[in-house]
C-alpha cells in the first residue's frame, strides 16, 4: 500500500543551481524562492555555505538567505560543512542546517577534501552548534548506490556513516543517488539493510535522473514506506564533484505521478509550473523535465 502523504523537498535552487555555468543573479534566485514558497512546498533547500571557490554559483548564500520573503510554514535549509559555514548559516538565520558527505572515501575527498573519518569531527561540531542554536539538522551520504571513482558501493559503510550521524543528532537522513545509477532492486535491497536500523520517518531519498531511473526508484522507496523525496524543479542540477552527475528528479515530475496517485504533497501544480518556467527563461536553455517539455510541445 502506498503512503498517503508524502514530503517533497526542493532542493533546485541548491542541488540545481549548483552546477550552472553561467551564475543565475541574487535577485532571480530570490525572486524565484519567493515563488516557490507559494507553491504549498514545505521545504525549500535554498543554498551553501561552503567555499565559494569550490561553489562559485551559490557564493551568494548569504543574500540570498537574507533576501528572501519567508513564508510561514516553509523551512528554508542550507548545506554546512564547517563551523565556518554554520557562523554565516546562523547570521542569516537558516531554518534547518544540512550537513553533507559520501559513502566513498574518493568522493569525500574530491568533495570536502577530508578522508570519511576526518569528516565526522568537524560534523559533530557543526551539528553541536546548530542544536544549541535550536536549529534541526539534516544530514546526506552521497554515493550511496555508486561512486564516479569507485564503483559500487559497500552498504557496511552506508550503515556505519548514517549510524554516526544520527549519534550526532541529526533529525533526519538523505540517501543520495549522487550520480544517478541506482535500480530499483538496488534501493530495495540498501533499504531493507536501513530499515532494520532507523524508522522509515527519518529517511529520506535523494535521486538523480541521470539515466532515468529515479521515478522507478521513487516508487520502490514508497512502497517500503518512505514517505520524503528531495527533487529539484524542472530537473536542473547535479554535483560538480561527481563527473557525469546530471539533475535531480524533477519536482514537477514527481507531482504528476503523486498526484496521480492520490498520493497527498500539498503543491499545487500550475502554481509549480509557473515557478519552473520562470527558472527555465532565467537559465535560457530547455530544461530536463518532461513536464516542462510537455508544455512547450503541446
Ligand atoms: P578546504 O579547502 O579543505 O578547507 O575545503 P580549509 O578549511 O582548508 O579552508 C580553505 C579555504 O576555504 C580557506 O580560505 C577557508 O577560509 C575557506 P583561504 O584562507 O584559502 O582564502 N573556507 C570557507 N569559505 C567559505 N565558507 C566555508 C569555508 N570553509 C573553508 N564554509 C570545504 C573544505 C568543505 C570548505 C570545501 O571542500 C567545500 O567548500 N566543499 C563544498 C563542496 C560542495 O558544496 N559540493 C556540492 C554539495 S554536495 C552534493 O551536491 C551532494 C548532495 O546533493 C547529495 C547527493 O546528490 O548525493 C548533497
Ligand atoms: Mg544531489
Amino acid at each position: 500500500e502506498w503512503p498517503k502523504k508524502v514530503t517533497i523537498k526542493e532542493v533546485g535552487p541548491r542541488d540545481g543551481l549548483q552546477n550552472e555555468k553561467e551564475v543565475i543573479p541574487s535577485g532571480d534566485k530570490i525572486a524565484w524562492i519567493n515563488q516557490l514558497s507559494k507553491t504549498g512546498l514545505n521545504y525549500i533547500e535554498i543554498s551553501s555555505f561552503v567555499n565559494p571557490k569550490w561553489i562559485p554559483a551559490l557564493a551568494d548564500a548569504f543574500e540570498v538567505a537574507t533576501g528572501i520573503e519567508r513564508q510561514e510554514g516553509v523551512t528554508y535549509a542550507a548545506l554546512v560543512p564547517n563551523k565556518r559555514g554554520l557562523e554565516k548559516a546562523l547570521e542569516a538565520n537558516i531554518d534547518e542546517v544540512s550537513i553533507f558527505m559520501s559513502a566513498t572515501e574518493s568522493h569525500n575527498k574530491s568533495n570536502i577534501n577530508k578522508t570519511i573519518d576526518e569528516t565526522f569531527p568537524v560534523l559533530k561540531e557543526v551539528v553541536d552548534e546548530a542544536l544549541t542554536a535550536n536549529k534541526s539538522v539534516r544530514g546526506y551520504i552521497s554515493t550511496v548506490f555508486g561512486c564516479p571513482y569507485e564503483g559500487s558501493v559497500d552498504v557496511e559503510s552506508v550503515i556505519r556513516i548514517s549510524e554516526n550521524l544520527f549519534e550526532m543528532g541529526i533529525g533526519e537522513l538523505s540517501l543520495g543517488d549522487t550520480i544517478g545509477v541506482a535500480n530499483p532492486k538496488q534501493v530495495q535491497e540498501v533499504l531493507e539493510v536501513l530499515l532494520k536500523r532507523f524508522p522509515a520517518e527519518k529517511l529520506a531519498m535523494h535521486f538523480h535522473d541521470t539515466r532515468g531511473t529515479a521515478m522507478a526508484n521513487i516508487l520502490v522507496s514508497l512502497d517500503m514506506g518512505i514517505t520524503i523525496f528531495d527533487s529539484s524543479l524542472g530537473g536542473l542540477g547535479g554535483c560538480p564533484y561527481a563527473p557525469g552527475a546530471s539533475g535531480n528528479l524533477a519536482t514537477d515530475d514527481l507531482l504528476y505521478m503523486l498526484d496521480g496517485m492520490g498520493i497527498h504533497s500539498g503543491v499545487n501544480r500550475e502554481k509549480l509550473m509557473e515557478a519552473a518556467l520562470f527558472i527555465q527563461e532565467k537559465i535560457g536553455r530547455p530544461l530536463a523535465s518532461h513536464q516542462l517539455q510537455t508544455l512547450s510541445n503541446c
